[in-house]
């Protein structure tokens, strides 16, 4: 099969990397892709804020499918222009996409459909906003609207905070037209989890659970991001609370989408808290995560095409998949000032020797080649990913690939992982050995 994978981070160079192993792979594509997705598929340069562009870029490869990275162009109804034109593409269409486009429409249909979320008030004006929030104990999140690349969402510790963020969103007009209506919302305490499956709208393939690491610094401290690093280890979720999350959130979300004619299909992420009443849900997104993508697919066994394939062709129920025990982690290198300005163009060095250890992977967010030199392009660079036997070897593998790497005002986080570390009691189960051959009694004669 023609492949074309459409985005150009490090979820894309996983996607690509996996589909690159793929047994039906005869070419694969990325647009517009970077330098290391480069070392997977041929990359081409395209806008994707141009939906006719990408079409007709996927007429001229004569792709058989089409994966969709981010977001933006899932909202800005890319699904919708690829089906008129009858090319296979995953990925839920513009109507269904709202799940994220617009988190007012998330949080109505959360509540029309009974599934546990935070107590919230939708405010249309500022004043409304503003009298809204007095309304909701200390400390209250204030979330825009419309899409806004993480920015969108200010967990306020006092008022003053959160009426900064509301002028911010609806007067200031920060984040654009994505801030005209804002929701003020209870705030939840709890452990974040990423619960991503894919649908063909009816069966639900849940993918490994993962946890992100939102803010920037050590000890979940500083301005949130896109996603600092992920770990996915199977002790994020007992099997009793996957099963609630299926049954409370993801069955009544894909039904809720069918009864109001959205049918859902393609890559669907709950981001959740794990409150002490139970796991609530915060928000959806259409897609799968960034950095989740990158230690989930490290984990998959099974051929990536087919999970695809079987989704486009309402075959999911019926494909068998299969993951690696073993957990997976991934640390996000980023350039100095990132979230807000970050700085570019600085030379990396070090990544051959990366590619040299063992399980690890070094999956490219924004980089390019030029001269013989990479380089940096943006905020997130790229993310060392590792997997092995249990998760302290994982991380000690990811963080001994990020010491060969080195640019110029180069930060990581620490402490990838070390929740769970915390969190589970260590258990080690007694490994199975041999009996050394000296220590045999000796066999009588
Ligand atoms: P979202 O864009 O909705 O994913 O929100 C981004 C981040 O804001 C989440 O990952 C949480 O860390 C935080 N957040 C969102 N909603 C809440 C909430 N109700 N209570 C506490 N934190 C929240
Ligand atoms: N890592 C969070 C996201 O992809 O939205």
């Amino acid at each position: 099969m023609k492949l074309l994978v459409l985005g150009s981070g490090g979820r894309e160079h996983a996607l690509a990397w996996k589909l690159h192993e793929s047994q039906r792979m005869e070419e694969l594509y990325c647009a517009p892709g970077n330098a290391g997705i480069a070392q997977e598929a041929e990359c081409i340069p395209v806008d994707l804020s141009q939906l006719k562009a990408v079409v007709a870029l996927a007429k001229k490869l004569r792709a058989d499918l089409t994966i969709v990275g981010p977001e933006a162009p899932l909202v800005a109804g890319i699904v919708d222009e690829f089906e008129k034109e009858g090319l296979a593409i995953i990925g839920p269409n513009k109507a269904a996409s709202r799940l994220e486009g617009s988190k007012v429409f998330a949080k109505e249909f959360m509540r029309r459909h009974g599934i546990p979320t935070a107590r919230f008030e939708v405010a249309e004006t500022f004043e409304d906003a503003i009298k809204a929030l007095v309304r909701f104990p200390l400390p209250v999140v204030v979330k825009a609207d419309g899409l806004a690349a993480g920015k969108g969402v200010v967990v306020a510790r006092n008022h003053a905070e959160a009426e900064q963020a509301v002028q911010d969103f609806m007067v200031r007009k920060t984040l654009g037209t994505a801030g005209d209506r804002v929701i003020i919302e209870e705030c939840l305490t709890g452990e974040e989890t990423s619960f991503i499956v894919l649908t063909d709208g009816r069966a639900i393939l849940p993918m490994v659970p993962t946890q992100d690491h939102k803010a920037l610094l050590d000890g979940d401290q500083g301005p949130n991001t896109g996603g600092m690093g992920a770990y996915s280890d199977d002790s994020i979720l007992t099997e009793a609370l996957h099963d609630e999350i299926l049954r409370s959130m993801v069955a009544p979300t894909l039904a809720g989408m069918e009864m109001e004619g959205s049918p859902y299909r393609g890559f669907l992420y709950c981001g959740l808290m794990m409150t002490p009443a139970g796991p609530m849900l915060l928000e959806y997104n259409v897609r799968l995560g960034d950095p989740e993508a990158q230690p989930i697919l490290m984990r998959l066994r099974s051929d990536l095409t087919d999970l695809l394939v079987a989704s486009r062709e309402g075959q999911l129920a019926s494909v068998d998949v299969h993951w690696s025990p073993n957990p997976s982690i991934c640390v996000v290198l980023t350039s100095k000032g990132y979230p807000a300005k970050p700085e570019t163009d600085k030379t990396i060095t070090g990544y051959e020797a990366v590619e040299a250890l063992g399980g690890v992977k070094i999956f490219h967010s924004a980089t390019r080649f030029e001269d013989h030199q990479l380089l940096t392009t943006g905020g997130r660079v790229m993310g060392v990913t590792a997997i092995a036997e249990d998760l302290p070897s994982a991380i000690q593998r990811a963080y001994a690939g990020v010491n060969k790497l080195q640019f110029e005002g180069m930060h990581f986080r620490n402490d990838i992982g070390a929740k769970a570390l915390k969190r589970v009691p260590k258990i080690t189960a007694p490994k199975r050995t041999r009996v050394p051959k000296a220590e045999r009694p000796a066999s009588r004669k």
